[in-house]
């Protein structure tokens, strides 16, 4: 079993992974500047796991602060989730995303590389495969332009990991590839929790379900999909978080890099994700067709071979569960945690 730094780790993937990593027998360090989370997420982890851990309230750009938890902490492996994630913002504010993630990045790694921690497992996104990839994605795809600067951080973060690698053959960097993580866990004390207006399709409907929206937009049915409207590769939190254990497992073992995407293969309409939520709350949800939301493809779903052949892994639930736990999540907590 391994000591594993968690950055990020209150966050919604994060205190999802934060239970899985305790509940594999795991000792994990957190980090996290609670810019987009509560501290109540670490008391659920504890609620959830039985279990205690480190935390430091700090953000990772801070490199002395980041030093330390290195120094008083015998580190094994990173999984680094921390950063800034609404694409919208990252337009109106580039210069805050490009310094938060990669100079945070740039900081995390040197604090690394200062105390001989070389294994970390990064969030990476669906995002860098662009617009011009056919789906479905596969890593070998060419993943160098973006539509917002959110997404050329991933771009540049995956890039700045892959040339520590070539640097430094003792480095072990996995690039996970996360497609559209909805659900939560199933005690329903952990889930997503917005600020704000949110931007994704899933917590915007909770939202709708639980009374605090009046409707869903319907961004565009005039796609070239099924039924009109975007399709999207929909994958449940917790087998996203049981993806990171294979991660860890991983790097622990080998050297090297590796991007690997972590999806269902499966692809879910708008619709699709409507109707698995009515069926989840038991009521029709009122929607409006609104016009196509600016960036917005029609398709994004993954080629899963990769993260079988590499890890062993892949996705067990299906949407209907992701809808489940989801809306037992936003119903015992309708304003979060
Ligand atoms: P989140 O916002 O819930 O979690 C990120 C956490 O990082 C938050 O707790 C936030 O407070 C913390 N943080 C941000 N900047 C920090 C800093 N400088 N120092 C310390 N802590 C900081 O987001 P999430 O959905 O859990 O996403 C986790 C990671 O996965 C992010 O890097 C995100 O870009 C990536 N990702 C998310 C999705 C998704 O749909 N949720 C998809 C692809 C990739
Ligand atoms: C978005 C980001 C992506 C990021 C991911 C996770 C964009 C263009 N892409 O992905 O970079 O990695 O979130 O944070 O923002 N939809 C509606 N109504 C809504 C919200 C969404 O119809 O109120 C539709 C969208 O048009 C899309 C689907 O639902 O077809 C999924 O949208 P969303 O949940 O925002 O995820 P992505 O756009 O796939």
């Amino acid at each position: 079993m391994a000591n594993i730094l968690v950055t990020g780790g209150a966050g919604f993937i994060g205190s999802h992974t934060c239970v899985e990593l305790l509940n594999a027998g795991h000792d994990i360090v957190v980090v996290d500047n609670f810019s987009n989370s509560k501290p109540e997420a670490l008391k659920r982890i504890k609620a959830i796991t039985g279990k205690d851990f480190k935390f430091y309230e700090l953000d990772i750009l801070e490199l002395d602060k980041m030093d330390k938890v290195f120094k008083e902490n015998s580190i094994d492996a990173v999984i680094h989730f921390a950063g800034l994630k609404a694409v919208g913002e990252s337009v109106e504010k580039p210069v805050e995303y490009y310094h938060n993630n990669i100079t945070g990045t740039l900081m995390l790694i040197k604090a690394m590389r200062q105390n001989g921690c070389k294994r970390i497992v990064f969030s990476s996104s669906a995002t860098v495969y662009g617009v011009d990839n056919p789906v479905p994605y596969v890593e070998t795809m060419p993943t160098h332009t973006s539509t917002n600067p959110y997404g050329y951080t991933k771009v540049m973060i995956e890039q700045i990991l892959t040339d520590v690698c070539a640097s430094d053959p003792e480095w072990s960097v996995s690039l996970l590839r996360y497609f559209n993580p909805i659900g939560a866990h199933k005690s329903g004390l952990l889930g997503e929790d917005p600020n704000g207006i949110p931007n994704n399709l899933f917590p915007y409907i909770a939202q709708v379900a639980v009374g605090k929206r009046e409707f869903l937009g319907v961004f565009g049915n005039d796609y070239d999909t099924p039924d009109g409207t975007g399709v999207r590769d929909y994958i449940h939190v917790m087998d996203l978080a049981n993806g990171h254990l294979c991660a860890v497992d991983y790097v622990l073992e080998h050297k090297g890099v590796e991007a690997v995407n972590l999806g269902t293969g499966k692809g879910s309409s708008v619709f699709d994700v409507l109707h698995a939520f009515e069926k989840a709350c038991g009521r029709e949800l009122p929607y409006r067709i609104l016009p196509r939301r600016a960036g917005d493809i029609a398709w994004c779903y993954a080629n899963t071979d990769k993260a079988k052949e590499v890890f062993g892994w892949t996705a067990k639930y299906g949407l209907d569960e992701m809808a489940e736990d989801g809306w037992n999540f936003t119903k015992n907590n309708p304003d979060g945690l």
